[in-house]
């Protein structure tokens, strides 16, 4: 990764500006529980305790990753550097990250080798995932913010919500463990009723019984 970061230079879209903005919570609660969670795990997998739990939590974080990144690659990085192609550097750049934090995470996955073995690189994947989470956070949501419309950030967690398919309660877990009682409030005012009282009814407490079963 270089250290050297390109710097932006944000085009304020009026048009859209004079419209509702998308708020972003799920991108801020999605990143939030990766981070909590591979640093979690990463002192879990040097344990070498409940291994089989561990490693079933490590291939759940990191199906949300890909996902997060398959999401953003194919549907907001192309929308937002479209409109505003003073971005596409600093797009270049996370998308080529992309594909190390892919490895990486494949490998803290890969199943063939003992987990305390494998410690060491969740805690690399984190390493570099830290700085392009912030990255993102800093210059990419601003942006999605100015150049991406409501409606259609809507159509664009429908469609990450449809992707998560049997993922979905461990995902909005995962989201909202780590959530502040305001963050919550936010992100759940923007998705389907249903989801919002399953979470409430089941999923929550089914992932702070997960929670407490790989980590304990
Ligand atoms: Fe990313
Ligand atoms: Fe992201």
């Amino acid at each position: 990764m270089t250290t050297e970061r390109p710097q932006p230079n944000p085009q304020p879209n009026p048009r859209r500006n004079a419209q509702p903005q998308p708020d972003d919570i799920g991108g801020i609660l999605i990143h939030r529980g990766l981070r909590e969670e591979l640093s979690r795990l990463a002192d879990a997998a040097e344990s070498g305790r409940r291994a089989e739990r561990v490693q079933e939590q490590i291939e759940l974080v990191i199906a949300v990753l890909h996902q997060h990144h398959h999401g953003e690659d194919e549907k907001l990085h192309p929308l937002v550097r479209d409109r505003e192609p003073s971005i596409g550097t600093i797009l270049d750049e996370l998308e080529k990250e992309h594909t190390l934090i892919q490895k990486l995470a494949d490998d803290a996955a890969d199943r063939t080798r003992p987990l305390p073995e494998r410690a060491p690189v969740i805690r690399e994947l984190l390493d570099v995932l830290r700085p392009h989470l912030a990255l993102e956070e800093a210059e990419v949501f601003p942006a999605i913010t100015r150049q991406i419309s409501q409606a259609e950030f809507e159509e664009f967690v429908k469609g990450e919500l449809k992707a998560a398919g049997p993922r979905l309660p461990a995902l909005f877990g995962m989201l909202l463990h780590y959530a502040l009682p305001g963050e919550r409030k936010r992100f759940l005012a923007d998705v389907p009723t249903l989801i919002a009282l399953l979470w409430r009814a089941f999923w929550r407490r089914g992932y702070e019984r997960r929670v407490a079963r790989v980590y304990g």
